[in-house]
């Protein structure tokens, strides 16, 4: 069987260092190992729009971003599609029929859509494109016959879903959609990261991102100001690390080499967190080395993004070539959904023959 990646982000801001660490680094890798046999990347703008209906100028115009910040982390069109969701009509005709396996209390119980729809104050008045998206996201997963969807762990209970809609639809009507697994990353701290002031979540909305697009200097300020263990007051009071969002920061991105050149007292981040434990460890210091681990990993990406800014219909073209490449694989998908469903009327030649008959015999 072939490999095949699918994953996707929402339009709805410029992408951070939280899904860099959590997902597309782990896709440049995937994408440059050459073990797959086709790589998707979506633009997921119609996902968007189900809790951004009212907000459109907004999703238009953050394809754009995040096209961008796909290409400066890496993505090769050359060897990954980028697609935009909503030029993939065939995944609309495959939600529909996926509707009709999954309970209303199925979807009540999806872990990400009820923290989403608290996060959203959306308890009395979910708009209904909003609490079906898990299903709309299975037919984004299953058209493309993705055996491997790299997601954030927040993601997992949507592919836990689609695996339900594969397993009920092959069961009902034969063996036709693949069923995907999560690919996580291996580093726990890069699952999921805190925001600047040690929020559970980097949220645009929070204004506690940083943002794969920011300048050196907005890296360095957002670095210098974030909130670190509120009970080190003094040089010589020992720090926690634990929770600490400049350690957790540092876990998902430092390397040894880097001690090496900006902070050669150390070997490695586990005499560092020694040291902050212990005490005598300023938040300062720890803080400039950690502007210097994000400078090292943002700087390459910030300069592939001023080039691919000179050349916007380039990017365009890319996702508008991306998105018709999908199509002619999701079309596929949809037609063997059609013919298990039976609902392949005019492709189906017994079936007007066995109609033939029965009229022929009746007479
Ligand atoms: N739900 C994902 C997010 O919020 C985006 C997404 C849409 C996606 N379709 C997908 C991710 C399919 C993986 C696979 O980031």
């Amino acid at each position: 069987m072939s490999k095949i990646i699918l994953t996707g982000d929402r339009p709805t801001g410029p992408l951070h260092i939280g899904h860099y660490a959590g997902s597309i680094r782990r896709r440049v890798e995937l994408q440059n190992s050459g073990e797959y046999d086709k790589i998707y990347i979506m633009i997921a703008d119609a996902q968007a729009l189900t809790d951004n209906a009212e907000n459109p100028e907004k999703v238009r115009q953050n394809i754009i971003e995040v096209a961008l910040d796909y290409l400066s982390c890496g993505l090769d069109p050359e060897k990954s599609t980028l697609l935009i969701q909503s030029q993939i009509p065939e995944l609309c005709e495959l939600s529909f029929y996926y509707m009709n396996l999954v309970t209303v209390s199925r979807l009540q119980r999806n872990p990400t859509v009820k923290s989403e729809i608290q996060m959203r104050n959306f308890e009395a008045s979910i708009p209904v494109g909003f609490f079906t998206y898990p299903i709309s996201q299975a037919a984004d997963i299953t058209a493309f016959g993705a055996t491997t969807v790299p997601v954030g762990e927040d993601q997992l209970p949507m592919i836990e879903q689609t695996k339900e809609i594969v397993r009920k639809f092959n069961s009902v009507y034969g063996d036709t959609l693949v069923e995907p697994d999560a690919l996580l990353s291996a580093n726990k701290s890069c699952l999921r990261l805190p925001g600047t002031d040690g929020k559970a979540k980097m949220s645009k909305s929070l204004h506690n991102c940083i943002y794969l697009s920011d300048s050196e200097e907005e890296v360095r300020k957002k670095v210098m100001s974030m909130f670190t263990d509120p009970n080190h007051l003094q040089v010589s009071d020992p720090g926690k690390v634990e929770g600490n969002p400049v350690f957790i920061y540092l876990e998902a991105f430092c390397r040894d080499e880097l001690f090496a050149e900006y902070l050669p007292e150390y070997a490695n981040l586990e005499e560092l967190k020694a040291h902050y434990t212990r005490g005598g460890l300023g938040d300062v210091k720890v803080k400039k080395f950690l502007n210097n681990v994000l400078q090292e990993e943002l700087a390459p990406i910030r300069s592939r993004r001023k080039t691919w800014e000179t050349d916007i219909p380039a990017v365009y073209d890319i996702l508008r070539k991306g998105s018709l490449a999908a199509r002619q694989a999701a079309a596929k998908t949809l037609a063997d959904v059609k013919e298990s469903m039976k609902i392949n009327y005019f492709d189906d030649r017994a079936l007007i023959d066995q109609q033939t008959l029965k009229y022929r015999e009746q007479k």
